[in-house]
């Protein structure tokens, strides 16, 4: 048993608070009182990191208020503070809560509120996810262009009414397609997971308009916009979606396709941040 309790955990505590407590342990650990972009890296873009700018701190997620230990081996637990070329601080966040932890939509959505807490406006959302358009080979970078949320669960609280037009920023897609004018985009339908889709759920989200199937990003994407971010998503498609591949998934073919793209992918991220 682990000593570490986690704040968020107690339902009377306050999440935003607990976001700016965040925010004020990264300033004291990376020196760096504000950031401007955040960037929350998923599975096969880890190495964007690297090419973004010049690291400054890397700090261990487990010493920064609110966040849980990784679940995952492949999902590193350690948020980086990156000076970019052009001036800009950008947060990489390596340390993902998934939904299907079964923490609760605080933790999934901590990441982003502590980010917004360290004045970030912009909030770049990355992940490894199932395709649904045959064209997209494993390894194909795709830009989300909206969500269906199929959780049904939501980060907000209350009567809090946010509008969710254009949650992934019409103006930031066509600045990614500035930097590779190939990249396709499409509908990110998030499950809860952790099993992967049936193949009947494939056809569904197919049905529904969706175009890739994932565990993440939905819910994050709503708090950032109730933080009053605009949103970037990025998803690559590590496999096609269940019943669109005839063969079964695997975690380990997910890991490998995230393998063998990261170069590539890395770098187009690497400057579509560049032009943020
Ligand atoms: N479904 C859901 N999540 C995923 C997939 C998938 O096919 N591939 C990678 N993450």
């Amino acid at each position: 048993m682990s000593a570490y309790t986690n704040p968020l955990d107690d339902p009377a505590a306050d999440p935003f608070e607990v976001a700016a407590q965040a925010a004020s342990d990264i300033a004291r650990l990376t020196g760096v009182d504000h950031h401007d972009i955040a960037l929350t890296l998923g599975s096969g873009w880890g190495k964007a990191a690297e090419l973004i700018g010049e690291t400054t701190a890397t700090i261990p997620a487990t010493e920064v208020t609110g966040f849980s230990k990784p679940a995952l081996a492949g999902h590193i637990g350690s948020l980086r503070s990156i000076l970019t070329p052009g001036g800009k601080r950008v947060l990489v966040i390596g340390a993902r809560t998934h939904y299907y932890e079964g923490h609760g939509v605080r933790r999934v959505v901590h990441s982003v509120r502590t980010a917004a807490a360290t004045g970030a406006t912009t909030m770049v959302l990355t992940n490894g996810a199932g395709g649904i358009k045959e064209t997209w080979t494993p390894g194909t970078p795709v830009l989300i262009s909206d969500h269906i949320n199929l959780t049904a669960d939501s980060p907000l609280e209350g009567a809090t009414f946010i509008d969710l037009t254009d949650l992934y920023s019409s103006r930031l897609r066509d600045l990614a397609r500035q930097v590779d004018p190939t990249l396709d985009e499409g509908v990110y339908c998030q499950f809860r997971g952790p099993h992967y889709e049936t193949p009947a759920e494939v056809q569904m989200a197919k049905t529904i308009g969706g175009h890739i199937v994932g565990m993440s990003t939905a819910l994050e994407a709503i708090a950032a916009r109730q933080a009053g971010m605009e949103v970037l998503g990025f998803s690559l498609i590590t496999n096609l979606a269940a019943g669109i591949q005839k063969t079964p998934l695997s975690h380990a073919e997910v890991i490998e396709a995230g393998q063998a793209a990261e170069p590539v992918i890395s770098d187009l991220l690497a400057r579509v941040i560049g032009q943020l």
